[in-house]
């Protein structure tokens, strides 16, 4: 049977929310302002952009002098946002993250990934398919998840903090409420899960962020629990 993707069913909320990535105040917006300074300087490099949405961060690897930017999701619709809103120089394709035999084999000098790894359901495919396409001796990968301890299944959030009662069961699981995640869902994997599988792929791990809202900067946030409490972790890992 053939399956719609998820995010083909909340296309239009998805393109809406995407707006919040330039505020730093919201998870979005956090991790995407963490996975650039994660990046580095990215001019002259050959980029995928591994679950791109609607582009908004190949855009911004254009914009940073990127080479080439090869955005790639498996959701027509926001493919297709992407194409409309995009320049024409940046390239989508439409392929499971989990198998990118669409691409040339240690092509990629960077794949990046903004919190989408959450939404494949083998890890390890995926990790072995950005392997591939990365460059031998230096190519790198930078990817944003939502972080594996504070995001997860049975979480309240209380006025001073979270209670986490579900951490070690992995699988897939929605949030409560009308969010994104109540509609799309998310795979849970613990926090060995992730570093192991990287390192069994072959993945020197050089860099890991969780970060935080600093409570000078936004003091009206002081009380806001992402100011003590990391909501996403960022990775860099290089391909020997
Ligand atoms: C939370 S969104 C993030 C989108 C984008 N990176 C951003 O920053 O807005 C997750 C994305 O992963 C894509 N995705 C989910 N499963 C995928 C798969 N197996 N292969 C490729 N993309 C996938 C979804 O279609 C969606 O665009």
């Amino acid at each position: 049977m053939l399956r719609v993707p998820a995010y083909d069913l909340i296309a239009e909320e998805y393109i809406e929310f995407v707006l919040q990535a330039d505020d730093p105040t919201t998870i979005l917006g956090l991790a995407t302002q963490s996975l650039i300074e994660m990046m580095g300087d990215v001019s002259g490099q050959v980029i995928c952009d591994l679950g791109c949405g609607e582009g908004h961060l190949s855009r911004t690897c254009r914009e940073f002098g990127a080479a080439v930017v090869i955005g790639v999701d498996i959701s027509m619709l926001l493919l297709a946002a992407a194409r409309r809103s995009g320049s024409s120089e940046i390239v989508y394709v439409c392929a499971d993250g989990q198998n990118l035999e669409a691409l040339k084999a240690e092509t990629f000098d960077l794949v990046v990934s903004n919190l989408a790894l959450m939404d494949m359901a083998d890890l390890a495919k995926t990790y072995q398919a950005v392997y591939n396409v990365l460059k031998p001796g230096g190519g790198r990968f930078v990817f944003s998840i939502t972080h594996p301890c504070f995001q997860a299944p049975q979480i309240t959030i209380e006025s001073n903090g979270r209670l986490i009662t579900q951490y070690a069961t992995e699988g897939q699981w929605f949030s409560e409420g009308i969010g994104i995640r109540a509609k799309v869902g998310a795979y849970h994997r613990t926090m060995a899960t992730y570093i192991n599988l990287l390192v069994e792929t072959g993945f020197i791990i050089e860099r890991v962020l969780e970060p935080t809202l600093p409570p000078d900067t936004y003091p009206e946030m002081s009380q806001n629990i992402q100011v003590e409490i990391p909501a996403i972790m960022v990775m860099k890992a290089a391909k020997q």
